[in-house]
Order: structure tokens, then sequence, then C-alpha cells
């Protein structure tokens, strides 16, 4: 057990090549938990912990896009104590962000339904978003209440609405990536999964088209800036085709 980490040795990650779109599925809280002998949401709070250091980290090398997993359409089925400690972890952690997005400059977005969220939580996502448009840094996406199968039928419905009201109109890749919440932002490079786990558990299904896979059996509580860094490294060995054959 990793308590106490040292500092970021941003020396190690060659700038040349970098990600411009990192995602993280942030996995293996509860087992981090467990193999210390604590409950399982102290492995959360840790994993929110490695989720604050990891963001300032990507922000200071120069990743423009982080998108994080913190909560999927299907983390509902957990026990009630367990899903009320992320929600609050994620309440702290807005709280603090609003604080030092000035000082960051960060942009925050959230992926997801947020419409079924806490009042609390809505109005602290509200004022993030109207903070974040005054700045032009790195972007954090957290997703919340978010599933990539839920996000595909979510704009296909709304591309279907608006050419029923516009009456023609065609539906190509463009109109329907307009609908997605990650609109504008370009596809992960990198997509990385801690936690030993080799799949993407319905993680940004349409965007990882031509994502690199990274995956490593780290806890996510354990996760550090070094693992970034390997991870960054094993992106730039990839040889990225596009279906093409250079
Ligand atoms: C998966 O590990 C983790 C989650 C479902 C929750 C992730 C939430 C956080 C890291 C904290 C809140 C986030 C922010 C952005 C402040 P698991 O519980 O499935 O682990 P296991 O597979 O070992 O049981």
């Amino acid at each position: 057990m990793k308590l106490f980490r040292s500092k970021p040795k941003a020396g190690a990650v060659n700038f040349t090549n970098l990600p411009r779109h990192i995602a993280i599925i942030m996995d293996g809280n509860g087992r981090w938990a467990q193999r210390n002998g604590l409950p399982r949401t102290a492995g959360h709070a840790a994993g929110a912990e490695t989720f604050r250091r990891v963001a300032t980290y990507c922000k200071d090398i120069g990743i423009e896009y982080l998108t994080v997993y913190a909560f999927s359409t299907e983390n509902w089925k957990r026990p009630a104590p367990e899903v009320q400690f992320i929600m609050r972890l994620l309440e702290k952690y807005l709280w603090e962000a609003i604080e030092k997005m000035e000082k960051d400059r960060v942009r925050m977005k959230f992926f997801g339904d947020v419409s079924i969220l806490s009042e609390e939580l809505q109005r602290l996502i509200e004022k993030t978003a109207e903070i974040s448009q005054r700045y032009e840094g790195c972007q954090v996406n957290i997703c919340v209440n978010y599933g990539g199968r839920d996000e595909i039928i979510r704009a296909a419905r709304l591309c279907a609405e608006e050419v029923l009201k516009d009456g023609g109109g065609k539906i190509g890749m463009e109109e329907f990536e307009k609908h997605l919440y990650s609109s504008g932002i370009p596809d992960p490079d990198l997509i990385i999964r801690p936690g030993g786990e080799q799949r993407l558990s319905n993680f940004l299904l349409y965007q990882s088209a031509y994502s690199e896979l990274y995956f490593t059996d780290t806890l996510w509580p354990d996760f550090t800036e070094r693992d970034i860094n390997k991870a960054i490294a094993e992106f730039q060995r990839r040889n990225r085709r596009y279906g093409d054959i250079k």
C-alpha cells in the first residue's frame, strides 16, 4: 500500500507525440480496500485522491483532454451506502474544484444524464460549467451516470427528432456526433484501464473506435504519475494506421 507517494516525475515523459486525449476507467478501488483491510468506501476515497493527482499531472504535462469514468449507468446496482459515498466524493471534489478552477484554468464537463443526481450535485455541475466557459486550458470530462450505449441511443433519438422537425435532412457521422456528450472534443487517443480487467465496460463505445487501449494490473488507488508515463510510452510505440497500410 502506497499511502504517501512521491512528486511527479515529469522528466520521464517524452513530449513528442503526446496523446491529446487520455481516457481512464478508474477500476480496482474495492479490491484495493479489501487488500488493505479497509471498507470499499475507503477504496473510493483513495481513488478520488488518485484522480486529483493524475488530473494535475496530465494538465502539467500538456494533455489537452482527460476523461474519467466515475459512475456508470450500471453502478446504481451497488449497495445504496456505497453509491451515496461516491456521490459525496463527487460533491466534495466539485466544491474544491470550483475554488481552484480560476487558478488552474481547467475546464470541466460532465458526460452522462445528470438530471437524476441530487440537486446539490446538479447545482455544482452547473456552476463548474459556467466557470469553465471562461477558460481554454486542459479539459477534464467526468462521466457520471454515463453509459456508452445510452449515449448512442440518446444521440440517435436527438438526430431523429431533428430530422422529423426539419422534414428531411440527412443523418451522417457529423450530424450524429453533434449529439454525443463529447461533441467538439477529439476522440480519446489512449484509453487506460487499471485494475486487471481487459474490457471497455460501456465506456466511450462510439469514441473508442480507433483509441489505443492500455491495460495494467495496478489498482486505481495505487496508480501514479509513473504509470501514466508508462502508458504514454506504450502509446508512443504503437503504429496507428486507421485502416490504412502505412
Ligand atoms: C470502480 O472500482 C470505481 C468506481 C465505480 C467509482 C470510481 C469513483 C471514484 C474514483 C471517486 C469519485 C470520482 C471523482 C472524479 C472525484 P470498483 O469499485 O469496481 O473496484 P473493484 O473492481 O475492485 O471492486
